[in-house]
């Protein structure tokens, strides 16, 4: 249980809500196991044809909160529950809907690769500035955001970190489409609940077809111990260290 994730269910949807509006819903394991728990649960639930996510709040999420990447860093113990939702999405059976607000930073956007519908408000912007902090990208985006938008957009987002903002990101194929923020709920809802009628098996099969699962596996874990090395790196504790103190970093030269 997480006090930051709300679950509801109604109409064969599962809405999960990122609840930590004051941390611009940086997610900690504790919320991540809480993710990968509903999520896990739902595929054996008969009553769930489909899973909604959204964020409470200006902003989808910042991403992994960075002060527990820091006390990692530092030789605490690792986050288990990061890996645990990423292969979640990754073999989610029913289909995973997002609606999306404000930044989708790090995982908020490398998550969305793994959705099947995406609604952005007009206001959100999708990063992945992984490198900024001297990381690599995980969520086997490395292979699944190139496949999207090509090497070298995926490039740009990965070595930079530019933000991509929604318009173009329903261009490059990354989001369905783009409403008023006040349309996005509602949005998001009508697409789950057509999907929700729509008849499970066949709708579950198709998914299956459509995604490549053991080659996705196989990255995410690939990319979790390049991860990991990254982590302990000198360059990533300064990056973590110049976030809490609001500053810019001072990498090796
Ligand atoms: N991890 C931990 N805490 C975070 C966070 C994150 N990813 N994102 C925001 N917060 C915290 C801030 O530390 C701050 O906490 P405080 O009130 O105790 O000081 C609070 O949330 C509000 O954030 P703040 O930075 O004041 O808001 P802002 O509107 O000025 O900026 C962001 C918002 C998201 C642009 C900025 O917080 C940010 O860059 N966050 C880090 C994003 C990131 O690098 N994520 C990891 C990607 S791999």
């Amino acid at each position: 249980m997480s006090d930051h994730i709300k679950i509801t269910r109604a109409g064969g949807i599962l809405t999960l809500i990122l609840d930590r509006p004051d941390k611009k819903n940086a997610l900690t394991d504790a919320m991540y196991k809480a993710l990968a728990d509903a999520i896990e649960a739902a595929q054996t639930d008969a009553e769930i044809h489909v899973i909604l996510l959204r964020g409470e709040g200006e902003m989808f999420t910042s991403g992994n909160d960075v002060k527990e990447f820091a006390a990692v860093a530092m030789g605490g113990a690792p986050l288990h529950h990061v890996a645990r939702f990423l292969h979640a999405i990754a073999t989610a059976s029913k289909p995973l809907v997002a609606a999306v607000q404000g930044r989708a930073i790090g995982v908020g956007t490398t998550m969305l690769l793994h959705f099947d519908h995406v609604v952005l408000a007009d206001n959100t912007t999708l990063s992945t500035p992984f490198v900024n902090l001297a990381l690599v990208p995980e969520a086997a985006s490395s292979l699944l955001l190139p496949a999207r938008i090509g090497h070298l957009r995926a490039f740009a987002m990965f070595a930079l970190g530019d933000p991509v903002a929604a318009h173009e990101a329903v261009a490059w194929g990354l989001a369905n489409k783009v409403v008023p923020p006040a349309e996005l709920i509602a949005t998001a809802e009508a697409f789950a609940a057509r999907l929700a009628a729509q008849p499970l098996g066949a709708l579950v099969a198709t998914k299956r077809l459509m995604r490549d699962t053991p080659a996705v596996l196989a990255r995410i874990d690939l990319e979790a111990a390049q991860f990991v090395e990254c982590l302990k790196s000198a360059d990533a504790r300064e990056a973590f260290m110049a976030f809490a103190e609001r500053r810019a970093p001072h990498f090796h030269k």
